[in-house]
């Protein structure tokens, strides 16, 4: 199998799954608990259908948005994740690339391995910073104006992550940063040589959002040890009113579902917020963003950019969401497959996959630009 036979979602995630040494395949793949929250993302999409209109003129479509002030050529963006280094050797490099060539947005991750100063150098398509908030608060004043100098142009605060979710299958394999395997998951690296020369034949691994911060050198780090260990669980709106003025610039939270907290969140100076369950990686059980989405726009649309995440693999997810208020979709795991099935040109690929899903879905709606979507071409089956 080879980059060329990858046509949707599932094929690059099985390139992914021959390419990757299980545990960092499922580190990617894997969710919290029994995975339901996961499992519903992508389902809540078939809970309605599109109604298109016809005969409306579209040799041409617009599928150009903006999103918190940022004008994107496409209504969906790189959401940050973590340790993309891990999966491609080229890993932020080759995402941003390829964000920046299809001219949306991207993501850096606080647990991302190459610099957000390098990215911010390389690419003049928007960049999001995705902020952990730890509990050194020296840390995180730092980071904030870390990611000012450097001009990122959105600050993305993840509300989700306060506590690390139980990712059993990460337990089985033992997966952790750098590694620490138990035997059974060392076997799987050894089943995967390619990606073990392409591991250590580049630069070395680090996380240069935090190395100052974080002493990774001495130990290893499970993802559930970093969220509990680090992060601050005390966190409250009032922390984050303050990081709100501090920033002075679009500020978004990620990972608020209720429509108290939406409302709360506009009070406060937000610009936008992400209605997400970190793609279910976090509380299972937790409803899907998509099915959440109608009553955070009726109660917050008119006054900050809603947008969502989790569990979009088609054109027509991303459809079905516009047309209930979104403004922007986040893709998660579908650029991260193809990343680690081909780096660059797997990305590329993929993002150039949706976009032609979405132009042509938006041909067939009788849409010639996102505003014209709308919940009158939704019917949700009762
Ligand atoms: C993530 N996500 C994430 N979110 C975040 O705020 N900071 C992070 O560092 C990461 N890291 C990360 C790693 C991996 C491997 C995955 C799969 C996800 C969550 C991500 O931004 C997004 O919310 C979900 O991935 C969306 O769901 P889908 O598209 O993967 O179904
Ligand atoms: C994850 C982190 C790092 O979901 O956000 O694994």
């Amino acid at each position: 199998m080879q980059l060329r036979h990858c046509h949707n979602f599932q094929d690059f995630r099985e390139l992914a799954r021959r390419r990757l040494p299980g545990p960092i395949f499922n580190y990617i793949d894997g969710a919290a608990d029994d995975e339901t929250t996961y499992r519903r993302n992508t389902a809540a999409f078939e809970s309605c259908d599109l109604v298109p209109d016809v005969l409306r003129g579209v040799s041409e479509v617009d599928t150009s948005v903006t999103v918190m002030g940022q004008k994107l050529a496409l209504p969906f963006y790189c959401s940050p994740t973590a340790l993309q280094r891990l999966f491609h050797h080229q890993g932020e490099r080759a995402v941003a690339a390829a964000a920046a060539g299809h001219g949306t947005m991207f993501g850096v991750s606080s647990l991302g391995t190459v610099s957000l100063e390098e990215l911010r150098r390389l690419h003049a398509t928007p960049q999001i910073y995705q902020f952990y908030f730890h509990k050194d608060r020296g840390l995180n004043r730092d980071m904030l104006q870390r990611a000012k100098a450097a001009g990122v142009n959105v600050m993305m605060l993840t509300v989700d992550s306060i506590t690390g979710g139980n990712r059993e299958r990460d337990l089985r394999t033992g997966f952790s940063i750098p590694f620490r395997l138990t035997l059974a998951g060392m076997l799987q690296f050894a089943l995967k040589p390619a990606w073990g020369l392409n591991y250590v034949t580049h630069e070395r691994f680090k996380l240069p959002q935090l190395d100052a911060h974080v002493d990774m050198g001495r130990g290893t780090m499970s993802i559930g040890r970093y969220f509990s260990e680090m992060l601050d669980p005390a966190m409250n709106w009032g922390d984050v009113e303050e990081m709100v003025r501090l920033w002075d610039g679009p500020f978004c939270l990620k990972g608020v579902m209720s429509v108290g907290d939406a409302r709360r969140a506009a009070d406060i100076g937000c610009n936008g917020i992400v209605l997400s369950n970190h793609g279910g990686r976090q509380l299972d059980g937790s409803r899907s963003a998509f099915d959440q989405l109608s009553e955070v726009v009726d109660a917050v649309g008119d006054r900050i950019d809603v947008m969502m995440d989790g569990g979009v693999q088609r054109g027509s997810h991303v459809l079905k969401a516009l047309s209930l208020g979104a403004k922007a979709v986040g893709i998660g795991r579908g650029y991260l497959y193809p990343l680690a099935a081909a780096g660059q040109a797997g990305v590329e690929r993929a993002l150039g996959l949706l976009r032609d899903e979405v132009v042509r879905g938006m041909k067939l709606m009788g849409c010639k630009s996102v505003a014209e979507l709308s919940r009158e071409n939704l019917r949700f089956r009762v």
